[in-house]
């Protein structure tokens, strides 16, 4: 169905992974058009409610936008390409599933983004981040000026994208770019757990407690703590939450199902 994606569904768990494994599965425009296919209909879906992305093969995540297509490519192609990148990396900040980027080797400039753009970063132990497009005389275009800088922070995102530095998963671990490492052998079983551990929970509920985060990250605080009360009130008229907290209070283990 996809020629530069494969997919493959778990229960309520999709794997999406980038396929164009000759070129360390680089992202070139109809990668990105058939990611934001993939999303825009994955979004939809009531069966499926975690979405993990990963690369195909044991090297590369992603190691970046496709050079060889954007070597010739004009100011315009270039802004057409960002604009393409952001609309597939919003739908994974957007979506209501939870994402989970299993980064399983190289995560280097729109690799690094793709990744960055997943609710949750997962990374092998011979994972290697970086932002190198500076080396090449551009700068990061899929979203990397903007959440690096939010994710570790102004002046670590600076030094990465100034100095083109690649960090191993270690590093990537101790400044806050990914959430957990695990050995490379380890690392679907161990996203899947983690998928579980989320199946397990209102799916509603964490699509709720996702847009707040997502929402309130880029506003003030005070209209954040407005939108959690109103989602906060949504949640209390759902079957979950009466299934949740009666379960809890019968001592017995709580079966949501709402999404
Ligand atoms: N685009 C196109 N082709 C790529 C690629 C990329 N980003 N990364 C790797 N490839 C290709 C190589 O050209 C090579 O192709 P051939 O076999 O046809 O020669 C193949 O993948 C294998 O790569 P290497 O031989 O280079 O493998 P290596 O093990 O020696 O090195 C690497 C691995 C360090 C990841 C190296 O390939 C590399 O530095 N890749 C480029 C990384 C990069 O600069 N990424 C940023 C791109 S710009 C960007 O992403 C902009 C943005 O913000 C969106």
């Amino acid at each position: 169905m996809y020629e530069h994606l494969m997919m493959e569904v778990k229960g309520q768990t999709a794997i999406v992974s980038i396929n164009n494994p000759k070129s360390l599965n680089a992202l070139n425009s109809a990668t990105l058009a058939e990611l934001n296919t993939c999303l825009a209909d994955m979004e939809q879906s009531k069966d499926i409610r975690v979405v993990i992305v990963t690369g195909v093969g044991a090297k590369a995540f992603v190691a970046g936008a496709d050079i060889s297509e954007m070597v010739n490519a004009t100011a315009a192609e270039g802004r057409d390409m960002a604009l393409l990148a952001k609309e597939a990396f919003r739908r994974l900040e957007r979506m209501p599933q939870a994402t989970i980027a299993a980064v399983n080797g190289y995560a280097l400039g729109g690799g690094c983004e793709l990744a960055m753009s997943c609710d949750i970063r997962v990374a092998a132990e011979n994972a290697v981040f970086g932002q190198p497009e500076c080396g090449l005389g551009i700068l990061p275009g899929f979203g990397g000026t903007q959440r690096l800088t939010r994710l570790v922070g102004k002046g670590r995102a600076k030094e990465l994208i100034f100095t083109c530095d690649k960090i191993d998963a270690q590093e990537a671990y101790r400044i806050g770019l990914v959430n957990k490492v695990v050995p490379q052998a380890e690392l679907l079983d161990f996203c899947l757990m983690m998928a579980d551990k989320m199946l397990s929970k209102g799916s509603y509920a964490i699509a709720l407690a996702k847009m707040c985060i997502e929402t309130g990250i880029d506003t003030d605080l005070n209209s954040g703590l407005n939108m959690e009360a109103t989602n906060f009130g949504l949640s209390f008229a759902t079957n979950d939450k009466k299934e949740g907290m009666t379960a809890f209070l019968e001592k017995r283990k709580a079966t949501l199902t709402d999404f």
